[in-house]
């Protein structure tokens, strides 16, 4: 059996849906009941990681677990330690970790600290762990979904800087493979798209899915920052901006490894907006 936490967001939500798809038992986690979205037979457990007791009952039984933390684990300390021994003493023997690319290219970074301490704990926790590093996820254009739907705008700093978004989807299906298969154990897999993409970029490539023009209108940085701290802490905010406006050149480069591991290019932007059609309308 496979625990999934972070089980009903961008990430978790396909993950669960395609170790569902191929016969495996799966407990989804998050901290709110799953709704009627989640698979068939796919069993729910709330919990709140920030109580590593709370997610034990549904470890029983699990061979591997699919770590995500996400909203106010990202701050401050955590009790990673805590939640890596109650899945090691209830059986669990394999970790896959979500962590981020910023892990790595951003070492001195507040906003990741907690990702980096996840990571080290990961590690040294006695598990075969896997960590994933995402650089930034198509579905944070979700952001735009409403100036769209209502405006046909997107407004975005940074306008003409592309990075690589990648696709959760591939983020799933690339936790998919490395919490079944073997060979795994031991790597971090940097998670990229197929190339980079600029904001103007997607606002272009949103309309063409919608088969509408979409407006993009530039914002300052300060506009910019002001929008992110309705929804994320300070530390966090700053540390997105910065990769946003001036990404290093690990940052901007496509990494190998989602083919790697799955045999295929990652999908582009235009394919995530195709699927996320719906949210613009
Ligand atoms: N967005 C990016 O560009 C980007 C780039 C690199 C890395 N990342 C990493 O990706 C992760 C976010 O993934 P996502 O977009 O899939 O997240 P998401 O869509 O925001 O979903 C978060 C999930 O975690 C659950 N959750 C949140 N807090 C919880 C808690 N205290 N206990 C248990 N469950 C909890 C949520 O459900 P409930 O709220 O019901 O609990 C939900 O299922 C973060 O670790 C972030 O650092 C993101």
């Amino acid at each position: 059996m496979i625990v999934v936490t972070g089980a009903t967001g961008n990430v978790g939500r396909p993950l669960v849906e395609a170790l569902a798809a191929v016969g495996e038992q799966v407990t989804a986690v998050s901290r709110r009941p799953g709704g009627t979205e989640l698979p068939e037979g796919v069993r729910h457990h709330q919990a709140d990681l920030a109580d590593p007791g709370s997610l034990r009952p549904a470890l029983d039984g699990a061979d591997a677990l699919f770590l995500l933390f996400a909203g106010e684990l990202l701050t401050g300390e955590r009790p990673v330690r805590e939640l890596l021994e109650t899945a090691g003493s209830a059986g669990v023997r394999r970790v896959v970790v979500l962590s981020s690319q910023a892990a790595e290219t951003r070492p001195q970074a507040i906003s990741h600290a907690p990702l980096r301490a996840l990571e080290e704990a990961v590690r040294a926790s006695g598990l075969d762990w896997t960590v994933l590093r995402p650089g930034g996820f198509g579905s944070n254009a979700f952001a735009w979904a409403e100036s769209v739907r209502t405006r046909r705008t997107v407004a975005a700093p940074f306008g003409d800087v592309g990075l690589p978004v990648v696709d959760p989807a591939d983020i799933a299906e690339v936790a998919a493979a490395t919490l079944r298969g073997r060979g795994h154990a031991g790597r971090t897999y940097e998670l990229t798209g197929p190339a980079p993409v600029s904001p103007r970029q997607q606002a272009q490539t949103i309309g063409d899915a919608l088969g509408e023009p979409v407006r993009f209108t530039e914002l300052s940085p300060e506009q910019a920052r002001a929008e992110l701290l309705r929804f994320m802490p300070e530390p966090v905010a700053d540390g997105t901006l910065d990769i946003l406006g001036e990404p290093t050149a690990a940052e901007q480069r496509v990494s190998p490894d989602v083919e790697r591991v799955l045999g295929r290019p990652p999908r582009a932007f235009a394919d995530w907006a195709m699927r996320n059609i719906a949210a613009f309308r």
